[in-house]
């Protein structure tokens, strides 16, 4: 399978047609009811692991289908290795368990090659009854969707809503394509990111809707080659390269290509983070096209200073290569591109094309840097840092 091709839509009917015998019985026989009330159902873990061995040992390939209707779901793995490629079909919308649940992962796909998630459906997490009892210092609560060590998936179509921590989770892996979903949870939801990566590569996230309580995407470490293209981003804290460096053997990420993107009413924009730390990982080709921002508190961020505490110890992860190009909007606060780089690590090659942000009444913005070394092309408001290490307006 062609990682970087979206699986054609064609073959994905004919697949329906052709196994649509199976699923439909499926359907009704596995879903168990409890009670007298009709809308309380539960899926019953063992049927559905069976029907998902089923469709993973199948040699053609095998679908899991979840009808309409409101399911609850404890937590679930679904293990491969897989004979073909298996898809699921997300009709109904499936409820986590309230409150805060063991585990890492709600949902999670294990060791897949050739995996389609797909349908109208929703994953509702649940977590209005768990973000109250998080402990703020304490690490995320459980993701909803989880694809570790599975290439060549698709996900299209479904809704996340009120995941407990982050929507989905892309860990180790890749040629993963996310397109056409929809994310949602509070503002103020903590720890709530949309979409998450993390060692892997080789990803698209397109076309997509996103509104949660934290990062929209955040790019984490070992992430290479990722195309982030069509995302509404808001409320949320805008689109994240980092935390890395959090671990000294926090892995680099490279090929980041962000295009055609709104943030609206975020917290930031465009941002990189990294920890003050010794980890020397590094944060490379990096392109932000075509960005609109209306209404973000940080427009266009560079956090070299991230949760240290002491700012005498500098971060040690070596931001170079990336370029900003026609990013234009309102920014919330005054400084409207803030580059806070390493002292020991300055910031190379950080270049600036076409920038247009202004206050809301259209008043002018500031930039801020610090260990920058930047090249400016195009029109520039705010006006450049006068202080860059090394400066050249082509
Ligand atoms: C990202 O987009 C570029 C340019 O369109 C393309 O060459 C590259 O293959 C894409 N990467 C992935 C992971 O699909
Ligand atoms: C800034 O970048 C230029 C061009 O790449 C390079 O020649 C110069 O040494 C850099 N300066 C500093 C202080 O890093």
């Amino acid at each position: 399978m062609d990682s970087n091709k979206p699986f054609s839509k064609v073959s994905v009917i004919l697949f329906l047609v052709i196994f649509c015998d199976k699923v439909c019985s499926y359907d009704t026989s596995r879903v168990k009811k409890h009670g007298d009330n009709a809308h309380e159902k539960f899926y019953d873990i063992n049927s559905l692991l069976d029907s998902w061995q089923e469709a993973c040992q199948s040699e053609s390939g095998g679908i899991v289908s979840v009808p309409d209707g409101t399911f609850q779901l404890d937590p679930i793995e679904f293990e491969g290795p897989c004979k073909n490629q298996v898809t699921f079909q997300l009709d109904g919308t499936l409820q986590a368990p309230t409150g805060i649940i063991n585990g890492d992962d709600w949902i999670k796909f294990h060791n897949i090659d050739g995996l389609i998630i797909q349908g109208s459906g929703t994953l509702d997490g649940q977590g209005a009854s768990a973000w109250q009892d998080k402990c703020p210092s304490c690490p995320p609560l459980t993701t909803s969707l989880t694809l570790s060590s599975v290439t060549n998936a698709q996900v299209t179509g479904i809704t996340s809503l009120n995941s407990k921590g982050y929507h989905i989770k892309v860990n180790k892996g890749g040629g993963t394509t996310i397109e056409h979903v929809t994310i949602t949870a509070p503002e103020d939801s903590p720890n709530t990111d949309g979409i998450h990566t993390s060692e892997a590569n080789n990803i698209n996230i397109l076309n997509s809707d996103i509104g949660t309580g934290d990062d929209c995407i955040s790019i984490g470490e070992g992430t290479q080659n990722i195309n982030i293209t069509g995302i509404n981003c808001g409320p949320g804290h805008g689109i994240s390269i980092g935390s890395i460096g959090k671990n000294a053997d926090d892995g680099s990420v490279s090929g980041v290509h962000v295009m055609s993107c709104t943030m609206t009413s975020t917290e930031n924009g465009v941002r990189i983070k990294t920890w003050t730390s010794d980890c020397s990982a590094t944060v490379s080709d990096v392109t932000f096209h075509d960005i609109t921002i209306d209404q973000a508190s940080n427009p266009i961020i560079i956090d070299q200073q991230y949760c240290g505490g002491s700012h005498e110890y500098p971060s040690h992860v070596q931001v170079s290569d990336v370029k900003f190009i026609n990013v234009h909007g309102i920014s919330k606060s005054e400084v409207a591109i803030n580059l806070q780089c390493s002292s020991t690590m300055p910031c190379q090659g950080i270049e600036l094309d076409t920038i247009d942000l202004s206050l809301d009444g259209g008043e002018q913005t500031t930039a801020s840097c610090s260990n920058v070394n930047a090249t400016y092309d195009g029109s520039q408001n705010p006006p450049p840092c006068s202080n860059s290490l090394y400066h050249r307006h082509l």
